[in-house]
C-alpha cells in the first residue's frame, strides 16, 4: 500500500511577450517606481492571440511528463486550476486531456482563484492516499491579461500569464506531507471577476474584468497566510527551522516578506518569481516551484512549504518533502 503522493515531474510555461512597467506607464497613470516599490513587479508575460489556458497548460504538462519519464497513459487524473478557462465548458481539464491524447483519465477543473493549484494538490493527494488514483497531473494555467481592465491602474499592473504543472505518483517514500485548504465567501466583494453572460439579467453586473479592493485584500492575506503557516507546522509537529524552502503565491513582495518573517526565514530561502512574472494567479505557485526545482535550488529530501491566498477568499498550503 502506497501512502504518499510523490512529485515525479514539474513543468512551466511563460508566453514570449514581455510587458514592462515602463510600457504600462505609457497608457495609464503609473510609474515603474510605484509598481516596483509597492509590489516587487518589474515586468510580466502576456500571451499571444493564439494562446489560451489549455494551450499553455499543454506545454507545462508535457514538460512535467517528460521530466518524469512517465507514460502519459498511466495518468489517471488530470486537475486544472484556472480562473480563465478557454470555454465555460468543456472544462480546461478535458481540453488538456484531448491535447495530451490521454484516454484513461478523468479530468476536471478547480476554481479557487489564486489558490487553485494548492486546492488541486490537495485533491490530488486525497485521491492518491485513498488509492483512487495512482498518477495525477495538476496544472495551474492563467491568461489573466484577458480579464484585466487595461485602463484600471490599480489592477492592470499586477497580473501576468503563464502555466505551471506538477506530476504526482503514489509512492512509499514521503512526498506531500499534508495539505490544508480553506475558504470564506464572506469576502466576495473585495476581489472578484464578474461573468456578465451568466449574471442575473436584472443585476447591474460590470464588464468581465477583475475588481479588487487591494489594500483590504492585502491585510487579510498577510494575517491569513500567517495562520496557515502555524496550522501546517502544527499538523506535522514541525518547527519553523524544519522548512528548507518557502514557495509562496506571487501577489506582492511585501506579503511574501511578511510570511518569510513569520517563518523566521531569510529571503534566500524564498522562491520569488514575481519580479518578471507578476501575479499569474493559480499558475504562480507551480511556476515558482518548477523554477526552483529546475535550477537546482530545491533538492530531493528537502522540505518545501507551498502556500497561496486568493479570491473567495480561498487559501491553503501544501507541505512537501521533495
Ligand atoms: O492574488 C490574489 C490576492 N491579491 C493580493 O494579495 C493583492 C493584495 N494587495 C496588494 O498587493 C496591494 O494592496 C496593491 C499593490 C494592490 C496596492 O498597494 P497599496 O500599497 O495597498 O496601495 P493602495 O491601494 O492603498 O493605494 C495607494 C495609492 C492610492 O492613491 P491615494 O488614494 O493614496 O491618492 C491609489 O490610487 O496608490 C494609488 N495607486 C497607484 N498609483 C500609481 C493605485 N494603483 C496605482 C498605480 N500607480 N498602479
Amino acid at each position: 500500500m502506497s501512502h504518499y503522493s510523490r512529485v515525479i515531474g514539474t513543468g512551466g510555461y511563460l508566453p514570449e511577450k514581455v510587458l514592462t512597467n515602463e510600457e504600462i506607464s505609457l497608457t495609464v497613470e503609473t510609474s515603474d517606481s510605484w509598481i516596483h516599490e509597492r509590489t516587487g513587479i518589474k515586468s510580466r508575460r502576456i500571451a499571444a492571440a493564439h494562446e489560451s489556458a489549455s494551450s499553455m497548460a499543454e506545454i507545462a504538462a508535457r514538460q512535467a511528463i517528460e521530466v518524469a519519464g512517465c507514460d502519459p497513459e498511466t495518468i489517471d487524473l488530470i486537475i486544472v486550476a484556472t480562473g480563465t478557462p478557454d470555454r465555460v465548458y468543456p472544462s480546461t481539464g478535458c481540453l488538456l486531456q484531448q491535447r495530451l491524447g490521454i484516454k484513461n483519465a478523468v479530468a476536471f477543473d478547480v476554481q479557487a482563484a489564486c489558490s487553485g493549484s494548492i486546492f488541486g494538490l490537495s485533491i490530488a493527494d486525497q485521491y492518491i492516499k485513498s488509492g483512487a488514483a495512482k498518477t495525477v497531473l495538476v496544472v495551474g494555467s492563467e491568461i489573466c491579461s484577458r480579464i484585466v481592465d487595461w485602463t484600471d491602474r490599480s489592477t492592470c499592473v499586477l497580473f501576468g500569464d503563464g502555466a505551471g504543472a506538477v506530476l504526482l505518483q503514489a509512492a512509499e517514500e514521503k512526498g506531500i506531507l499534508s495539505t490544508h485548504i480553506h475558504s470564506d465567501g464572506e469576502y466576495e466583494d473585495l476581489l472578484y471577476c464578474p461573468n456578465p453572460q451568466a449574471a442575473a439579467k436584472e443585476s447591474e453586473e460590470e464588464a468581465g474584468y477583475i475588481i479588487m479592493r487591494g489594500n483590504e485584500v492585502f491585510k487579510v492575506a498577510v494575517n491569513t497566510l500567517g495562520r496557515i503557516v502555524d496550522e501546517t507546522l502544527e499538523a506535522n509537529d514541525m518547527d519553523k527551522t524544519d522548512i528548507d524552502w518557502l514557495v509562496p503565491h506571487q501577489a506582492n513582495i511585501r506579503i511574501i516578506a511578511a510570511t518569510a518573517k513569520k517563518l523566521k526565514m531569510s529571503m534566500d530561502q524564498v522562491v520569488v518569481t514575481l519580479e518578471t512574472q507578476g501575479n499569474t494567479s493559480s499558475a504562480s505557485v507551480l511556476l515558482a516551484f518548477n523554477e526552483a526545482v529546475r535550477d537546482g535550488r530545491i533538492q530531493r529530501g528537502q522540505v518545501v512549504l507551498l502556500e497561496a491566498f486568493g479570491a473567495g477568499f480561498t487559501w491553503g498550503s501544501a507541505l512537501i518533502r521533495y
